[in-house]
């Protein structure tokens, strides 16, 4: 994925550029280009590296013009160079794109232009996209009342496969952008005789919070004083203003060192938006607005199926826990990647669900249509209004947590925790979950932001203890039912921003191989609350300890270890079970968070990942 900011106005468009730029960081950040429209001439900065790399060479030269697009790129197509860096040029030199997506049959169209003469100074699909721009260009006739820039990006979106976010200049038309998309999102901002196109509402709510979502085949034709969205088929469309609801300081780091460590202290007033306004008035059960099947509907159900990536996959197995356990009605779990190629064979009453915070993960997007072709309604929980998934799916439930910037999610998480633990409330509440075992249920859950708050006050102890682990290269988490998938977060958390090996595990598998692994090299973070099975998590401590294993032990106050099992003991509160893996993924966020910083790593970039994953 990569992210794409547009100007067209009165300022000078390259500092509007680059803010957008670099909030847009998070989506790829391996280099980073502009280019301005300067009277008759387009100009081209771009750099391998950092948005702050472009700036320094940026501020040498001067970049100046009312008009302009920028990009910062996660490769897919060549090497992170300066060359393979956007904007790209046609060889023509007419015009400039910025491209977020994969051109499929970019190697066809490459052929056939360099017949016709075209060069090309890059590895990209993006060069050559801007090449045939170029070609139906010199085609294009003038037609009175028509752009002819307008035109030639419509032709060539028409020739080609694969999924595009692009913007787009031309030297012969000063004062115009032309933009379009199809699978990657793209937002315009609607200011005050400007405009400014974005992969992303965060590199623009800064200037207008009045925005315009583009859906999948739209072009927008951008001048200072307007602007027209029509269709590939030249059909006009009538645009829908909406107003984003979050102002630019929530996406700001503002006193925090990373957008993650905000984000996880962020999680008790992320939960209360996340269930505002979602009880019934009886106080005994969920109420959803936008779900759009009535409780009748529901109610006929049979089966429910979850697909998601990632993160937003571990939050679909604590959900099939909690729907299985109080709702007893059966749930299935897939990877979307997997689901999508599988063929599998669903019950007509099988109501489906995708999770995913960006909305944009290409995956979970082709689970949604797969499910949707095969007859199903789907659900989405999601938390970017407006994104791709949230206007696929028949129905859904918005998180209303804010922008996630971080890379590893965080209160994302705990919002598609708590939204799945209402989902379980909801459907049973309409089987066998009595009036007041509803209302201990929507209590325990209104308890669940003091809880965060409590368990938050941890930090400290947890900055220490991450200060002692932070020098091992191998971790495993291990924890049981609902805190399974919170001991395979935990071990996703650590790999993905501190780059140790970690893997999660049920406890009771551990001595079934994970056992092997252990030694005083290898620590274990253990969850063990107090409940039923706490003696069988005592058992497995001790093999652990017999094996000179260093443990961590997360359990809850009611839980009380024999003296000297654990290295480490995390106290959380006690809580309902629907609550409590919400309340036991704050030390694992914390814990990773804090060795991460201890071996001087980019928390809120890591290698090799971005945001969110918009190419298969
Ligand atoms: C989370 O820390 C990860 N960065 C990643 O696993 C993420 O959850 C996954 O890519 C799914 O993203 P989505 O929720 O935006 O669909």
């Amino acid at each position: 994925m990569c992210g794409i900011v547009g100007y067209v106005g009165k300022q000078q468009a390259v500092p509007i550029i680059l803010e957008g730029l670099k909030r847009l960081e998070y989506r790829g950040y391996d280099s980073a280009g502009v280019c301005v429209q300067n009277g008759r001439k387009l100009k081209v900065e771009k750099k391998a590296g950092r948005v702050d790399n472009l700036a320094k060479k940026i501020a040498r030269h001067h970049l100046t013009g009312t008009t302009g697009i920028g990009h910062t790129r996660w490769a897919t197509h060549g090497g992170v160079t300066d060359a393979n860096a956007h904007p790209h040029l046609s060889s023509d030199g007419k015009f400039a794109l910025v491209h977020n997506g994969v051109i499929e049959n970019f190697a066809q169209i490459k052929a056939f232009l360099a017949r016709k003469g075209y060069t090309f100074r890059s590895e990209t699909d993006t060069e050559v996209l801007c090449n045939l721009i170029a070609y139906h260009f010199a085609k294009e006739p003038a037609v009175k009342g028509q752009s002819r820039f307008l035109e030639s990006v419509r032709k060539t979106l028409r020739h080609v496969e694969g999924t595009y976010g692009i913007a787009a200049l031309c030297v012969d038309f000063p004062e115009e952008i032309v933009a379009a998309r199809k699978a990657s999102p793209l937002i315009l901002g609607v200011g005050d005789n400007e405009y400014i196109i974005a992969s992303d509402a965060s590199a623009l709510v800064s200037h207008t919070q009045n925005v315009v979502y583009l859906k999948d085949g739209e072009l927008v034709h951008l001048t200072p004083s307007a602007f027209t969205l029509s269709t590939l088929d030249q059909a006009d469309v009538s645009p829908v203003v909406d107003t984003i609801t979050w102002s630019v300081t929530d996406a700001d780091k503002g006193k925090y060192p990373h957008f993650m460590l905000k984000e996880i202290f962020e999680q008790p007033a992320a939960l209360e938006n996340a269930m505002r306004g979602r009880f019934a008035a009886d106080g005994s059960t969920a109420n959803f607005g936008g779900l759009n099947i009535t409780p009748a509907e529901f109610a006929t159900m049979e089966r429910f199926m979850f697909c998601a990536c990632g993160t937003a996959w571990h939050a679909c197995l604590v959900t099939e826990h909690l729907i299985e356990r109080f709702a007893r009605i059966p749930v299935e779990v897939d990877y979307a990647s997997e689901f999508r190629y599988r063929n599998s064979p669903l019950d007509p009453r099988t109501l489906f669900f995708v999770i995913s915070q960006s909305g944009e993960t290409i995956d979970t997007l082709a689970a949604l249509r797969e499910a949707k072709r095969k007859g199903h309604r789907v659900m989405a929980i999601n938390n970017v209004v407006g994104s791709s998934i949230a206007r696929e799916a028949d129905g859904g439930i918005y998180q209303h947590v804010g922008p996630e910037i971080g890379v590893a999610s965080t209160k994302a998480f705990t919002s598609q925790l708590l939204i799945g633990a209402m989902v379980a409330l909801y459907v049973a509440r309409m089987r066998d979950m009595s009036f007041s075992d509803g209302v201990q249920y929507v209590n325990a859950l209104k308890s669940a932001p003091d809880l965060v708050r409590q368990a938050l006050k941890l930090a400290p102890r947890i900055k220490a203890i991450a200060k002692r682990y932070a020098k091992f290269h191998d971790m495993l988490f291990l924890g049981r039912l609902s805190l399974f998938p919170i001991a395979l977060e935990g071990a996703l958390k650590l790999k993905e921003i501190s780059y140790l090996h970690a893997e999660g595990y049920p406890a009771a598998e551990m001595k079934h191989g994970p056992i092997a692994l252990i030694s005083k090299k290898c620590p274990t973070v253990f969850f063990a609350p107090s409940g039923e099975l706490f003696n069988k998590l005592v058992s497995s401590m001790q093999e652990i300890k017999a094996l000179k294993g260093p443990i961590i032990a997360i359990v809850t106050a009611g839980a009380k270890l024999p003296k000297g099992l654990a290295d480490e003991v995390i106290t959380l509160p006690d809580c309902h079970e629907a609550v409590l893996p919400i309340i036991a993924s704050i030390p694992v966020q914390l814990l990773s968070y804090y060795i991460a910083v201890e071996r001087g790593c980019d928390v809120d970039k890591p290698r090799n990942l971005a945001k969110s994953v918009t190419v298969e």
